[in-house]
């Protein structure tokens, strides 16, 4: 049987992989501690955007979300993955491909940085990394990037990739306080920037 055609639980995929300064990887139990410090770390930042992190996740959820996002890994439902320095094992932050419809081969990155690695390409790097993990891995036929239409930061890491503008969905969703606001959407295509 083909790798298209196989149930997403049977597919193999590696678990982790390497860009120039990091180690991109599943997560696995125990984790839950070095996420946490660095969420702690970076909670003023991420408050805005991340609705998770309305506020500060305890030890304990932060541990409860790695082990989920564990076993959505195994059964390929959800694929987060770890950013960590190659060198140090620092966590550098996370990300992933959620979102994914098997059968239409589409992915959603999602990204978050640690505070105090922002501002030095990591999550630029991690994102260029992992779409060509979908792209030749996973056989992505698109690979999607939404963010909030204020949160430039983000627009500009899909920007700066080569990702494509393909609209502004206005009143999308409520943002963390509840107001609604507009979401932009970018993505690559197989055969065009795949
Ligand atoms: C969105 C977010 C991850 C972007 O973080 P970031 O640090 O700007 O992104 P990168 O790690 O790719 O770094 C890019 C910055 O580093 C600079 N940089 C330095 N060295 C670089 C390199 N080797 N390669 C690319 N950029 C580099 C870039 O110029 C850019 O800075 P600028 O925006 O001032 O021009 C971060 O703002 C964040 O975590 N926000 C909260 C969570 C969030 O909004 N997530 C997205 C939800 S859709």
């Amino acid at each position: 049987m083909g790798f298209l055609e196989r149930e997403p639980i049977m597919l193999d995929m590696p678990e982790s992989f390497e860009s120039s300064r990091l180690l991109i990887r599943a997560p696995r139990w125990n984790d839950g501690a070095i996420v946490h410090e660095a969420v702690k770390e970076s909670i003023r930042e991420l408050r805005p955007w991340m609705p998770w992190a309305k506020r500060l996740p305890t030890p304990e959820e932060a541990e409860i979300s790695i082990r989920r996002s564990r076993l959505q890994f195994l059964d390929r439902s959800d694929l987060r993955l770890l950013l960590l320095m190659k060198d140090t094992g620092e966590l550098v932050g996370s990300s992933g491909l959620h979102r994914i419809d098997w059968q239409a081969r589409k992915f959603e990155i999602g990204y978050w940085v640690r505070t105090s690695y922002s501002g030095q390409g990591y999550i630029t790097e991690a994102v260029d990394a992992i779409t060509a993990f979908a792209a030749r891995e996973l056989q992505a036929g698109r690979i999607e990037i939404r963010c909030d239409s204020r949160n430039v930061r983000s627009a500009k890491v899909a920007e700066r990739l080569g990702f494509s503008l393909e609209g502004v969905l206005r009143n999308d969703r409520c943002d963390v306080d509840g107001i609604l606001r507009d979401t932009i959407v970018f993505s690559k295509i197989r055969g065009i920037e795949l």
